[in-house]
């Protein structure tokens, strides 16, 4: 229902969020501005507001909520009404589709990644930004969802079920790099550089390739 969806009925409180935690979102940035792939038709799969879209580049967007979607529009994003599990874009018509704490809320993981392996192109590659489930702020979040009207609706998932499932659709993982190491209470205390891996991070950024 649309008016029990918060990125149709509150998105102004979710974008809101990132100028609270500015350091928290400056360090996922540049978290994901290191995986970035070569140049070429770029996609955002849960575009949500464009806050990571319009700063890395990336022109287009797929997003289900019409409401929130208004403010990735004024970004300057063009946004496709669509769904993760079923992308309104052709075969092998993108060079690299990101995902960016979007699985979280995605309906069907296993068929998010068939359609993305669908969308892009071979040698193409998938960036997928996730809070995992065994991380200090998946553990957070874990314990508050039933009070926050967005996490609420969110399912966390380990490390292990995203590299599973990632390839399982036939990507091939390339490289890993973290964020977001230390406790969450003070992850907005300074921006933080990424590092290699994904062992203590609670914001992983994964880059995997299409064959
Ligand atoms: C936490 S927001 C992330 C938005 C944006 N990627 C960002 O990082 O700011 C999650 C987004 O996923 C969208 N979403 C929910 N279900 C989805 C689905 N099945 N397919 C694609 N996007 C979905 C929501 O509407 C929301 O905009």
């Amino acid at each position: 229902m649309k008016d029990q969806n918060p990125f149709e009925t509150h998105y102004c409180e979710y974008d809101a969020w990132f100028d609270s935690y500015d350091k928290i979102y400056r360090s996922e940035l540049l978290a994901v501005q290191e995986l970035l792939p070569k140049n070429g038709n770029w996609v955002e799969i849960g575009v949500g507001s464009g806050r990571f879209a319009s700063k890395l580049g990336i022109k287009t967007g797929v997003e289900p909520a019409e409401g929130i979607a208004t403010l990735a529009m004024k970004r300057g994003v063009t946004v496709l009404k669509g769904r993760a599990e079923e992308l309104p874009l052709d075969d092998e018509s993108i060079d690299a589709a990101f995902l960016i704490t979007t699985l979280c809320f995605v309906d069907e993981l296993g068929r998010t990644f068939t359609e993305a392996f669908r969308v892009i192109r071979p040698g193409g590659a998938v960036i997928v930004a996730f809070i995992p489930q065994d991380s200090p702020f998946g553990e957070l979040y874990g314990r508050i969802a039933g009070e926050d009207r967005f996490y609420r609706l969110a399912t966390f998932y380990t490390k292990e079920n995203v590299f599973t499932a990632m390839t399982q659709a036939g990507f091939l993982i390339d490289r890993t790099v973290q964020t977001l190491t230390g406790s969450p209470e003070q992850a907005n205390d300074a921006v933080e550089a990424p590092t290699e891996g994904h062992a203590k991070g609670s914001f992983i950024v994964v880059r995997a390739n299409k064959p």
